[in-house]
């Protein structure tokens, strides 16, 4: 079955699930998952009604950064299976109607990549160092850090190398860790490098490339410090736009859709749209409204200034509640302040894992009722919360290092996950097996196997609620209208906006229940309702009898 030619479109709605391989299923028994673990569970990924898998970085990596640390971008890490195993895997899952897409990391290699070897190995000024950003020290030893760019991960952005001789040498760029090189992307070596990576994936069947750092791989070439110049030596830079006109270029050189999404992280949501211009990106993640606070007005406005900044480049908007990098939606909307900040990951900070839970369950309904495509990261379907207690000499996470320990790392999000039993590693591994990072014993609740039978559990919901995004044609991609009713107002913690002119959804963020819009019939809530109650902290979907005022504001699909 080839669904890319039969749906060219597919990416504007879909349901994309994020696979962090090494903690989704272990087919070998080794602690770590793997390709034969995912291959294994593809009838649960059906299951839960989801139209492709992005995948974690799968290559070759000595994970010094959970491998964003690609030591050969062609091939899959010994530890997760093999590369012919990667193309049945692809070619399984889209027997199920469900793609893949990969992870590109074009930042930065491995400082253990050939590329990076042959530098260190070279003279300062050969060739097989301008693929870097190499440079000398300043102060008349070199002793002195080319610039004081501040790291993502914290702390310095350049290492000094040791020269043949054992003598101190050129410093090296890093935006991340020492063992991730960043790459000079004004060299040709390294776009017809990654030029060639793409198709070789794409080759491969792939159905799109989530780009790592996508805003950070051009540089300014004059090294300012930042803030001296009008703009950001090492972000967001004018230059970027070529690189993805030619991976445009490169994807829509393949049949059916081949979509390019960038992982962008920019405050100015005008800049951000430029990256999804029609001969660029198709989409990027949308990391405003993941960052805002639980409530109806910071909800409202993230979501209404996302979809007024996607309108004139006509991408659709995605909705991400959480990924790899992040705190757990359970566990952050549990807390006094569930806005999310990247560095500002502090240990014991107390949560109420109830209200986290029902107010995720509520954020869940409510991003799979907003126009444009949905992320689903692996875990966020069973309700796990972020597990916060990890002994710290099993932290593995650089960013925990870099902080000086006080940044307890990303550790708790990438938790393997727990499939069956009363006790770890809950069907993740074979009885016994010690997985990577351990699993909280309280986890027997949260299986897939208890949860598939409880009619009331995440799962199930999430299983519903996916089911009819499916099924309902208002949903995904297309228009949205607010409902201003004085009765529902944003002040007062209710969000609300229609789809279709028979199609509501509406969100009690505040602390009392209100009354339900006029409605036929409920077709969804994250939680049991007092009759024709929204209690707090729920969101329901219903189905209402067409009106003639929204029907012009919301043209039903036939209309359009
Ligand atoms: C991205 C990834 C993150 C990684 C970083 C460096 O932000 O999502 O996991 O550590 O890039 O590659």
């Amino acid at each position: 079955m080839d669904a890319d030619v039969q749906d060219p479109t597919w990416w504007r709605s879909a349901v994309i699930y994020q696979v962090y391989v090494r903690s989704f299923a272990d087919g070998n028994g080794d602690g770590t998952g793997d390709l034969a673990g995912v291959r294994s569970r593809l009838g649960y990924l059906k299951e839960l009604g989801v139209d492709a898998l992005w995948f974690n970085p799968w290559y070759p990596s000595p994970l010094a950064d959970g491998g964003y640390d690609v030591s050969d971008y062609r091939d899959i890490h010994p530890q997760f299976g093999t590369l012919a195993e990667a193309e049945l895997l692809i070619a399984e899952a889209l027997e199920l109607g469900i793609r893949t897409i990969v992870d590109i990391v074009p930042n930065h290699i491995s400082d253990q990549h050939p590329w990076f070897q042959e530098a260190l190995a070279s003279a300062p000024g050969s060739a097989a160092r301008e693929r870097f950003w190499f440079h000398p020290g300043k102060g008349a030893d070199g002793g002195e850090i080319p610039t004081h760019w501040v790291s993502s991960f914290q702390g310095e952005t350049w290492t000094r190398t040791t020269d043949p001789d054992g003598g101190p040498g050129e410093w090296y760029l890093h935006l991340f860790t020492p063992e991730q090189p960043d790459l000079n992307w004004n060299h040709p070596d390294v776009r017809r490098e990654h030029e060639d990576i793409l198709r070789f994936w794409f080759d491969r069947g792939v159905a799109g490339v989530r780009i790592d750092s996508a805003a950070l791989l051009v540089k300014d070439p004059d090294l300012p410090e930042v803030g001296e110049r009008d703009t950001h030596p090492t972000e967001d830079r004018d230059e970027l736009h070529d690189i993805y006109r030619s991976w445009r270029a490169v994807a829509d050189s393949y049949p059916g859709t081949r979509v390019l999404v960038g992982e962008i992280w920019l405050p100015d949501v005008d800049r951000f749209a430029a990256y999804l211009r029609p001969d660029e990106m198709h989409t990027a993640f949308n990391f405003d409204f993941l960052a805002r606070p639980w409530g109806a007005e910071s909800f409202r406005e993230s979501i209404a200034q996302t979809l007024a900044a996607h309108a004139p480049v006509g991408a659709p908007a995605t909705w991400v509640l959480s990924n790899h990098d992040v705190t757990r939606p359970v566990t952050r909307y549990g807390r006094e302040d569930s806005a999310f900040a990247f560095l500002a990951k502090r240990f014991g900070i107390p949560t109420d894992p109830q209200q986290g839970l029902r107010r995720a369950q509520a954020a869940a309904l409510l991003v799979a009722a907003l126009p444009g495509s949905l992320y689903i990261y692996q875990g966020d379907e069973l309700g796990l919360p972020e597990v916060e207690d990890l002994p710290r000499d099993l932290i593995q996470d650089p960013m925990h290092f870099r902080s000086g320990g006080t940044d307890p790392g990303r550790d708790g999000c990438r938790i393997p996950l727990p499939w069956s039993g009363a006790h770890p590693p809950f069907g993740f591994s074979p009885p016994g097996t010690a997985t990577w990072l351990p699993q909280p014993d309280c986890w027997a609740t949260l299986t897939v196997a208890a949860q598939d039978a409880d009619p009331h559990s995440t799962l199930n919901l999430y299983r519903r609620t996916l089911g009819l995004r499916r099924a309902l044609p208002e949903l995904g991609d297309g228009p949205l209208a607010w409902i201003d009713d004085p009765a529902q107002r944003v002040a007062d913690g209710i969000l609300a906006f229609r789809r279709s002119p028979t199609f509501v959804c509406v969100v009690n963020t505040g602390d009392s229940p209100v009354p339900l819009p006029a409605h036929e019939e409920v077709l969804l809530a994250s939680a049991p309702l007092d009759s024709d109650l929204l209690p707090p902290d729920t969101t329901a979907w219903l189905r209402t009898t067409p009106d003639a005022a929204a029907s012009r504001a919301v043209p039903s699909r036939k209309e359009q």
